[in-house]
């Protein structure tokens, strides 16, 4: 399977030295101004010409790929996206759900995964996940709460669940809620965004397809040496249309996909398929030295996932952004910072790679020297608490879109059906849905998430402490 037969066309091509007398404007880079680093990569941003393909209609190296990449997954098809997991979510429920339907929705999804539910219009019925003690994060959706929606909600069209978390958190059930949920006739749609490494086996967790999931959207860009916005998306059933999917991806993506794109999905997918025996035994162990390394660091406390390739540092005492800053002194960037701790993704490791883990170690010791020699400032947040199993919105997504607003401050807010998303990011998952009426839990998570300094996103205007709600007529 050693084999990249979209960078091999792009190579040949490369190679006649062709003269461009087409799009895209810069020439092979020719004309651009860039510097000269990024003027190299310009050379071989291609389009759709004789000998490359064409990706919505592929027939030639990018068909071949695509079917290396089912085979690699063991999907019935799989595709190249070159707008991420985002465009992948968008036409996964385009494809399974229609206008009203009742669909089923993990609560702590991605925001695309809400945008995709108001686009279509459906009648979203949120399923509240468990709460992990240890990363302090919400999870999965148990068997319990997915058993309750299928009774209250028995007319439901799809399952929608994350798997794994962006925490890299994974669900020990998720084979039997698939299960469940197709002996309900349910298709099962899986936001992968952060597994597609898990394929590599070995001590990773199982993939989402081999549980069983119907369409499954993996972000390669995220854990796989692939170009951002490049993702994967896979079939495995008989329950989902491959013409719809196929159909709502030509409307949703570009008419114009990059080709350094498409040449490091198909990259990232060799990557992958050819990840061997001692390949796992150089990441295991390098991995290994340097979680024990960390635990030597006097202050700091390292948490193990269920994805190897993820890992939790804290500082007791101290906020994860408050660690991140001093992290970024050191030159060490971070995925992502809460309230808690700071999130790492490890480099998914070749035999042949090299990674400076000891010196790494020296900068995190000093970054957590320096947190200790600022002002505590670490409040607990009461994430996700006294919530109900199943929520759905107080207005439906046909009357929301005529529904008039206005904003209000927050502490105000009690009752009031929001109009705006307000998603802390990272993780970018919303605390408020369109349409969700805000209660006083939700609203104390919002006052502890700003008095932590959390990043939020959405349409809000905290900044004056105002939310967007529907005007109560
Ligand atoms: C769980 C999850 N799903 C989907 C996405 C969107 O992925 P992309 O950035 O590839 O569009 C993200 C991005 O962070 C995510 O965390």
């Amino acid at each position: 399977m050693d084999k990249r037969p979209i960078v091999e066309a792009m190579q040949q091509f490369y190679e006649n030295r062709n003269t461009s007398f087409h799009v895209p404007g810069h020439k092979h880079g020719a004309l651009s101004e860039l510097p000269r680093a990024f003027k190299d990569v310009m050379k071989f941003d291609y389009t759709e010409l004789a000998g490359l393909d064409d990706y919505h209609h592929p027939e030639e190296s990018i068909k071949e790929a695509q079917d290396l990449l089912a085979r690699t997954y063991g999907a019935m098809k799989s595709y190249f996206l070159v707008n991420g997991s985002t465009v992948g979510n968008l036409a996964m429920v385009y494809a399974t759900c229609s206008e009203g339907d009742q669909v089923l929705v993990q609560r702590n999804a991605h925001k695309s995964i809400f945008h995709a539910l108001e686009l279509v219009g459906v009648h979203p019925i949120f399923l509240t996940p468990e709460w992990d003690a240890i990363t302090h994060t919400p999870t999965h959706v148990s068997l319990d709460t997915l058993q309750a929606a299928l009774e209250y909600y028995p007319e439901a069209k799809a399952l929608i669940l994350t798997h794994p978390t962006y925490y890299g958190v994974t669900n020990p059930a998720m084979s039997e809620v698939i299960s469940l949920a197709h002996s309900y006739h349910l298709p099962v749609l899986v936001d992968e965004a952060h597994g597609a490494h898990f394929i590599a086996k070995g001590e990773f967790p199982i993939t989402a397809l081999e549980m069983g999931a119907d369409v499954v959207v993996q972000s390669a860009h995220k854990t796989l040496p692939a170009l951002t916005m490049g993702s994967y998306l896979h079939i495995n059933s008989q329950r989902v249309s491959n013409e719809k999917i196929n159909r709502y991806l030509r409307m949703l993506q570009s008419s114009s996909p990059s080709y350094l794109l498409l040449a490091s999905l198909d990259d990232a997918r060799n990557y992958i398929g050819t990840y061997a025996h001692e390949d796992h035994q150089l990441f295991t162990g390098k991995r290994k030295q340097f979680v024990e390394a960390l635990k030597t660091i006097p202050f700091l406390e390292v948490i193990e996932v269920d994805d190897p390739l993820k890992l939790l540092l804290r500082v007791h005492g101290y906020t994860g952004y408050t660690l991140q800053k001093q992290l970024e002194k050191q030159g060490v960037y971070v995925e992502l910072a809460d309230s808690e701790q700071v999130l790492l993704i490890l480099p998914l490791l070749k035999a042949r790679h090299q990674f400076p883990f000891a010196n790494i170690r020296m900068k995190i010791k000093l970054a957590v020297e320096k947190c200790k020699n600022q002002q505590r400032n670490k409040m607990p947040i009461d994430y996700m608490h006294d919530l109900q199993a199943l929520s759905t919105l107080a207005v439906s997504y046909k009357e929301l879109r005529i529904a008039e607003s206005e904003s209000i401050s927050y502490t105000k807010a009690n009752g009031r059906i929001s109009s705006g998303m307000v998603i802390p990011y990272p993780p970018g998952i919303p605390l408020f849905v369109r349409g969700e009426r805000i209660t006083t839990t939700k609203l104390k998570m919002l006052a502890d998430y700003l008095a932590s300094g959390a990043t939020i996103q959405g349409e809000h205007d905290l900044s004056r402490k105002q939310l967007f709600v529907l005007k109560d007529n």
